[in-house]
């Protein structure tokens, strides 16, 4: 079988990791969700007090960690951090992270490896422009803010979270100028990436628009 590559980019709450994650099971393709990773890196970097400007430390650090994922769960050093990757300390974190340069490097060649390896779609901010460049299947997603927010906004409640729907504007306002100002790999639409404006629409008509555009990629 040709290989299959298929890159999703787009800011916080545009439903990334949603389509790709059902492109992924109608597609027989293995999810990766970039933005997890950077999450986990966030979680290793607060849980031993590491400031991010301490690159000595940042290396060792990103030296000693093995990130994975199975079935479908992430996994920090051998320990599932699915729920710990998505508390409000790692959202209010990661983006500065995912500035820093030694960061970017590490999770790029490894996401590269697993792309080479597998046949993969593959959600974040990057994907098209710097880690898959050739990638057959390029999207970049994106809605409104007010509708992000909103998306954002229901799953933390639903997790438990007591947050405002303000607050949660704010946190997202600010992690798209950080994500699209930052110099290294900012979140940018690839000059040959499908975009594709979720806002109003329901998963099934962003899967429906994504599967018709492959299509017509293939034919
Ligand atoms: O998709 P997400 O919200 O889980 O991503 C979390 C953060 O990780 C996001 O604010 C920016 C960063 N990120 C990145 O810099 N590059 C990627 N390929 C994916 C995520």
């Amino acid at each position: 079988m040709a290989k299959v590559t298929i890159a999703i980019d787009g800011p916080a709450g545009a439903g990334k990791s949603t389509i790709a994650k059902r492109i992924a099971e109608l597609k027989n393709l293995l999810y990766i969700d970039t933005g997890a990773m950077y999450r986990a890196i966030t979680l290793k970097l607060l849980n031993n007090n590491v400031a991010i400007h301490d690159k000595d430390r940042i290396k060792t650090i990103l030296e000693n960690t093995n990130i994975e994922f199975i079935e479908g769960s992430i996994f920090l050093d051998d320990i599932r951090v699915d729920d710990e990757i998505r508390e409000p300390r790692i959202n209010e974190n990661v983006s500065e992270v995912s500035a820093i340069p030694l960061i970017r490097e590490t999770l790029v060649g490894l996401q590269r490896k697993i792309a080479e390896n597998n046949n993969v779609v593959m959600d974040g901010r990057d994907i098209g422009t710097r880690v898959l460049p050739d990638a057959k299947y390029k999207f970049f997603l994106t809605a409104s803010i007010g509708e992000r927010a909103e998306r954002r906004y229901e799953e933390l409640v639903k997790k438990g979270y007591g947050c405002n729907y303000e607050e949660v504007v704010k946190e997202i306002t600010k992690r798209d100028k950080i994500d699209s100002e930052r110099v290294l790999d900012p979140l940018q639409k690839a000059e040959d990436a499908i975009l594709v404006d979720t806002t109003g629409k329901n998963i099934a008509e962003v899967i429906d628009i994504i599967m018709d555009e492959m299509k017509s990629i293939d034919s």
